[in-house]
């Protein structure tokens, strides 16, 4: 790559090398535009070319788009296939069939390879004791695993056998899966008995236990239990069987279900702006088509590559870019069961030493804590690794702000590397805005421009058009194979929240804003403009956590939520209460806040702890009874409140929320 570097931060622009453009699927910008040219030209025959060529089909699809009942959009509707056999049969009698599939390296540093005729076999025979189980098209199974390789057979064979799976990420409270299990209608729970990070042995079944004890389950029949560690863990009989218990005697032949190309693959739930998750719902055929499609042209997958997400199997990235999309393209990937930090923060880049990683694509908040980590301790520093075998980084879940991503580049990197900052949604399946490694030059902080196909914009609240250089909220104009299909339960709210009548009902609201640049129309994320809060790279709804809060009945009176900038993790969340008691102070408060603290972990999970909690006497209110948020913001960030303050009720409460612990 060459540099053509300024003072001003917004002017660094890292053109593709010769030899990247060269050998890339979409190489230099004109094969970049005659793509978007094709998509603008005749939108249904482009992305029906490209589920044609990209998906194997057991009855081809004539349909194409249906927008007849949008905004629940279907695409390829009478088309079948199964997801699994997209991953894994499709490969069988081709060189990939003994190619790794999976180099999974556990927290203490063992590493087991699987081919993928070896996956496929271990995929089947789990399907296998699924169906055994009764378990079958159309039921929803929850997934509450480790990082490692069983949580990915355990989705492949949920996806083999057409029943839909919710994968709970591992760091989620007993409360946060029940709801879960309760929403989806779960006949069944795949669990281990422990998880191992950082060398440290965490419990999953005894949340599992947790959580259907808490009542309302009775839909679950059956748990699956993945013996990870040597420790034992309360089975209920009848209920509970190991993951040996269930696969004695069982074939390692399945055969695929096929399923309808609109089949819900797979439920996941995310953080919206109201106190309740959203289950939002992907398809078969979309989801799977831009999970492969997307490592061909974002990542511009080789066959020799070695491919690593880091992201763990609980959020979108791990769906789409470790158990779904690597799969479907025949790549070699590496999973993760650890931490980046242990042993020391230089386990990822000894990893891609390790295992000569070529393609590497981690959030922002990571690197941000290995660069600390780098420059409080020499030996934890990239540079004393050889990273040579890297061609291609990427940057997923957060803005990336330009120093990290100047960090990323020169020490990761090598200033050889592409990275593609790729912006997306748990909704939109897989990326939608990101730079081209061999075609897109690259600015810092910019996901650049949308993938061909992606038709995206930047509007005004009434959903029109805005000149470049001007900030204002994102939206997709048309819909695309890999989006949302509805809210689980809930098709009013997906209406509501993602295609608002306010704005004409057909545009694709994203929740963030953006805004294009000048010069280029490149896009830049300027953070969400909901009630959604991104802390390290994880979703939490700011209400999701003030109703947690409230729900310590003895204690809270009222609570409110809000972030602030952190410069690890992107956000930090913020928590203002008042007690039903006195306004403690000093140690007292101290004791409060991390028993609230502790509570949230509780209700929520560790993720959604809030970094600061501040008691007062009220909150700032206007004579209409509404918490003034924005006056809030300003506080939480230790700025000066420079918002008019005369229609407040009360505000002599404004010191007193000033004051953190
Ligand atoms: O605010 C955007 C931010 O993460 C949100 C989506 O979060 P989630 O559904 O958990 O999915 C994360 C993994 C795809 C977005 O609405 N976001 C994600 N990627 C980027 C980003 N913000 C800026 N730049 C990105 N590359």
């Amino acid at each position: 790559m060459s540099t053509i570097e300024s003072v001003l931060v917004e002017n660094r622009v890292f053109v593709p090398s010769e030899a990247m453009v060269r050998n890339a699927r979409i190489s230099g910008m004109d094969a970049y535009h005659a793509l978007c040219a094709e998509a603008e030209k005749d939108y249904e025959a482009f992305w029906a070319r490209l589920a044609r060529e990209n998906l194997v089909w057991t009855k081809p699809f004539g349909r194409i788009l249906d927008e007849s009942n949008a905004p629940f959009y279907r695409w390829f509707d009478d088309g079948e296939l199964n997801a699994s056999a997209n991953c894994l049969d499709k490969h069988m009698g081709t060189p990939v069939e003994h190619k790794t599939a999976v180099v999974f390296e556990a927290d203490d540093g063992t590493v087991t390879k699987t081919s993928y005729r070896e996956l496929l076999s271990r995929v089947g025979q789990f399907a296998n004791a699924l169906k055994a189980q009764g378990i079958c098209k159309g039921d929803r199974v929850l997934i509450y695993m480790p990082m490692t390789l069983e949580g990915v057979i355990a989705m492949q064979a949920c996806a083999r056998i057409g029943a839909t799976h919710s994968v709970v990420f591992g760091g989620f409270s007993a409360k946060a899966l029940q709801e879960r299990i309760i929403d989806a209608g779960a006949v069944a729970v795949i669990t281990a008995n422990y998880q191992m990070r950082g060398g440290k042995e965490l419990p999953l079944k005894a949340i599992v236990d947790e959580g259907l004890a808490m009542g309302g389950c009775d839909s679950v029949r059956a748990v699956f239990v993945y013996q990870r560690t040597q420790s034992a863990c309360n089975m209920v009989s009848g209920r509970d069987r190991t993951f040996s218990e269930a696969l004695a005697g069982q074939s390692v032949e399945c055969a695929p279900v096929a399923v309808g190309a609109e089949h819900p693959l797979f439920i996941l739930y995310t953080s919206g702006s109201t106190g309740k998750p959203k289950g939002v719902q992907h398809s078969t055929a979309g989801y799977l088509l831009w999970a492969k499609l997307t490592m061909d042209w974002t990542f511009d997958l080789k066959p020799e590559d070695i491919f690593w997400c880091t992201a763990d199997i609980g959020w979108i990235t791990g769906h789409s870019y470790v158990a779904y999309g690597p799969l479907a393209a025949g790549a070699t990937q590496i999973m993760f069961e650890g931490v980046p930090t242990f042993p020391n923060a230089g386990r990822f880049w000894q990893m891609i030493e390790r295992h000569q990683c070529t393609i590497f694509y981690t959030a922002p908040t990571a690197i941000r804590s290995l660069i600390k980590a780098a420059e409080g301790d020499a030996k934890v520093h990239p540079d004393r690794y050889n990273l040579k075998s890297l061609r291609i980084l990427g940057s997923v879940g957060e803005p990336i702000n330009p120093e990290a991503w100047m960090w990323y580049y020169r020490n990761v990197g090598g200033e050889r590397c592409p990275i593609v900052d790729t912006f997306w949604q748990t909704e939109t399946g897989g990326h939608m805005m990101t730079p081209l490694p061999g075609a897109t030059p690259l600015v810092p902080g910019s996901c650049t421009l949308p993938l061909p196909g992606i038709m995206a914009g930047v509007v005004d609240e009434a959903g029109h058009d805005l000149a470049n250089g001007v900030g204002g909220i994102l939206v997709i104009k048309r819909p695309w194979p890999s989006m949302i299909r509805t809210i689980w339960n809930d098709p009013q709210r997906f209406k509501q929240s993602y295609f608002p009548p306010e704005m004409g009902g057909k545009l694709y609201l994203a929740g963030d804003g953006a805004v294009r640049s000048a010069d280029r129309g490149y896009f830049r994320i300027t953070g969400r403009i909901d009630d959604v809060l991104n802390v390290s790279g994880h979703r939490l709804g700011t209400m999701e956590i003030e109703s947690a809060l409230v729900s310590h009945t003895k204690l809270v009176a009222e609570a409110a939520v809000v972030g602030r900038p952190d410069e690890l993790t992107g956000e930090a969340v913020c928590a203002f209460v008042v007690l039903k008691g006195a306004r403690p102070e000093g140690d007292a408060a101290r004791a409060m806040a991390k028993e609230l603290r502790d509570w949230v972990a509780k209700e929520i999970g560790p993720i959604a702890k809030p970094k600061d909690i501040r008691f007062a006497e009220n909150l700032p209110k206007t004579r209409s009874g509404k918490i003034m948020r924005r006056l809030l913001r300003s506080i939480a960030k230790g700025e000066a409140v420079t918002q008019d303050t005369s229609t407040l009720e009360n505000p002599a409460i404004l010191e007193q929320l000033g004051q953190a612990y």
